[in-house]
């Protein structure tokens, strides 16, 4: 069993599955991926007064820990728990890139939609009364958020992922509370394929399709044209 939690931060959460889970497993081992030097220095001090031998901490970015030719070439699981911004993003291509069996994810803030919204002004839509639901920059930011977490599920279910969104913890908690639970199946949903590619169209942010979802099926010209069902 190998697990990867990305944007580790202090790493509780890795701490907490080391502790209930692979202990008493008796093997596998878990990395905690984190940017922040002091921040991995600490886990790895705390690990080693705990005697967590099968944990890892890594000073590096979650894209650059995807490409690390010392890192394994498959993962069982894939967390990320409020990884800033895009980091989620990055924590899917990982998942994908090594074939997770699955991946927990709760989105931090994201802000690469919305930037995307403001510039495009998702033409398409502009003079529909749909264009209300982003003309503040409030809302432009929590509809950036809300397509963006859409996005990512329809990403996973076309790339063989069973996907469950529902409530991490209490709202008085976080704000930042939506938990992505992604399980592998093999069974790639073509029509969540089509409408994200429709999505992407209709608020005029196709760019994303080679920055984010660069392992997206190929649709035929017919499935590309017809209503996704
Ligand atoms: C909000 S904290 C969450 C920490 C931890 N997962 C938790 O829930 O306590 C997000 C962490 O992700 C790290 N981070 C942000 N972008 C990252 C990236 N691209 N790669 C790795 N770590 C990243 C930040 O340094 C920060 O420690």
């Amino acid at each position: 069993m190998t697990l990867a939690d990305h944007g580790a931060g202090k790493s509780y959460l890795g701490f907490i599955l080391y502790d209930l889970y692979f202990k008493a497993l008796g093997q596998g081992r878990i990395y905690g991926i984190e940017t922040r030097a002091p921040l991995v220095e600490a886990s790895q001090k705390l690990a080693a007064e705990l005697g967590f031998e099968r944990m890892e901490f890594l000073n590096m970015s979650v894209a650059e820990s995807t490409r690390a030719d010392f890192m394994p070439e498959r993962f069982d699981v894939v967390t990320a728990l409020h990884a800033c911004d895009t980091a989620t993003d990055d924590a899917i291509a990982f998942g994908l890139e090594k074939q997770a069996r699955a991946m927990v994810l709760v989105p931090c803030c994201q802000a690469e939609v919305a930037v995307c919204l403001r510039q495009s002004k998702a033409v398409s839509l502009a003079r529909t009364p749909l264009a209300e639901l982003w003309r503040h920059p409030i809302h432009t930011r929590e509809m950036g958020s809300q397509i963006t977490n859409v996005l990512r599920c329809l990403y996973l279910e076309a790339c063989g992922y069973q996907v469950t969104v529902t409530e991490l913890v209490g709202w008085e908690h976080s704000m930042k509370n939506e938990l992505i639970v992604a399980r592998y199946t093999g069974q790639k949903k073509r029509s969540a394929a089509q409408r994200l590619r429709q999505l992407l169209a209709e608020f005029g942010i196709e760019a994303l399709l080679q920055s984010r979802f660069s392992a997206l099926p190929e649709l035929q010209k017919s499935e590309r044209e017809a209503p996704a069902v």
